[in-house]
């Protein structure tokens, strides 16, 4: 049925906004009985202390949350030894990667992020009508620093890379983003969501760099996905120009109060980092032994090239019937690997049981064999 007004109405959308096509109404939510293993998140109970803050700070619903994040910024910046005005605050550090690329990026300008990358990125640039390259990474995942500073990155708006790197779990070391950052006139954005699953981190070059603005998240490693706590950190010039672009009462103030309570409860989180270790190499070597091949990682998940003969997406769906959940990046160059978070010992066995029993059940049947 045609309805000609709502197609003058949408006809009046931006150019980039017609590319994307509307979200179907009825998707899907993940089904609740399935071992959730796709998106990094960390399945353990936050602090008590932390869920006692979150509480009380409930009975403040009817109030707005603080103006400019400061009391968060503040804790931020006592925690991670930086002044106040080197701190900005976001829903999630996703959202302050949007404010990147509104603040930086009009149609036309490139951007660069080390590729395979975080995909979001993509849908960022595309937004803004902006060019966005992808620069592989070098042998063994290395940072290729020079053809960022010779190559066409140079005239990128900005570089961005993750460390460890999000679908690889690798990690490049702090000398290299200090030698690129020293060396580039450009931006860097350095997103370290799963720094604290890594043996370094590069915030001691903040002051020494002030083109280098570091991204974190509470979503990976203080198991707060759901509340939306992220950060950037900066020189004061910069991150006080995105905190003026930012939207009104960006964060809520549970947000606030959680963030600021595992900024004092960060050693709390010890005991839950090396569990995720420990189940990461034991997930490494399991899958190895199945005819995986997998990428040592420094983050809480493993990209694992499955065993030759099917590829990603068919693992993904064979996991899927057996209500384990993983993610593939087809459109990375990644068609036969998958992509599997580190969650809980229970939630491990069950995922190397299902792809125990897979494997098995190929070595059985004579299932038709995909091309690689
Ligand atoms: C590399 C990377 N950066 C940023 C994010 C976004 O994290 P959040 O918006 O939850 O802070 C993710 C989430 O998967 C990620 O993998």
């Amino acid at each position: 049925m045609s309805d000609a007004k709502l197609q003058g109405v949408l006809s009046a959308l931006s150019q980039t906004a017609r590319q994307l096509d509307a979200v179907p109404s009825s998707q899907a939510g993940p089904d609740a009985d399935c071992v959730k293993l796709d998106t990094n998140e960390n399945p353990f109970p936050l602090p008590i202390a932390v869920m006692r803050t979150a509480l009380t700070a409930l009975k403040r619903h009817y109030l707005y949350p603080e103006d400019d994040n400061f009391s968060l910024r503040e804790a931020a910046a006592n925690a991670y030894g930086l002044s106040q005005d080197q701190v900005i605050a976001g829903n999630g550090s996703s959202e302050l990667l949007g404010l990147l690329y509104r603040a930086f990026l009009a149609p036309g300008d490139s951007v660069a992020m080390m590729s395979p990358g975080f995909s979001f990125n993509r849908k960022l640039a595309m937004l803004q009508g902006a060019r966005f390259l992808e620069i592989g990474w070098g042998k063994a995942y290395s940072l290729p620093i020079e053809q960022l500073l010779l190559g066409p990155p140079k005239d990128a708006k900005f570089i961005l890379l993750a460390n460890p790197n999000n679908p690889s779990g690798t990690f490049v070391p702090v000398a290299d983003i200090d030698k690129l950052a020293a060396q580039s006139d450009r931006l860097i954005v350095l997103d370290e969501a799963y720094v604290d699953f890594a043996p370094d981190d590069a915030l001691r070059l903040i002051n020494r760099h002030s083109n280098l603005l570091i991204l974190r998240t509470f979503s990976k490693s203080y198991a707060a996905a759901g509340i939306r706590v992220g950060f950037g950190f900066g020189h004061p010039e910069l991150i006080g120009r995105l905190r003026n672009i930012q939207n009104l009462f960006n964060m809520n103030l549970i947000a606030h109060a959680v963030g600021i309570s595992i900024l004092s409860h960060r050693a709390a989180y010890a005991e839950n980092h090396k569990h995720i270790k420990h189940e990461r190499q034991r997930t490494m070597v399991a899958l190895s032994e199945l005819g995986f091949s997998v990428i040592p990682s420094y983050a809480n998940f493993l990209l694992a090239r499955v065993p030759s003969g099917q590829n990603g997406a068919w693992w993904q769906a064979s996991l899927k019937r057996q209500k384990v959940l993983v993610a593939v990046f087809p459109d990375d160059g990644l068609e036969n690997h998958i992509r599997v978070s580190i969650g809980t010992k229970a939630q491990m066995d069950k995922f190397l049981s299902a792809a125990g029993d897979i494997s098995e059940s190929l070595k059985t049947q004579r299932l038709p064999v995909t091309r690689r």
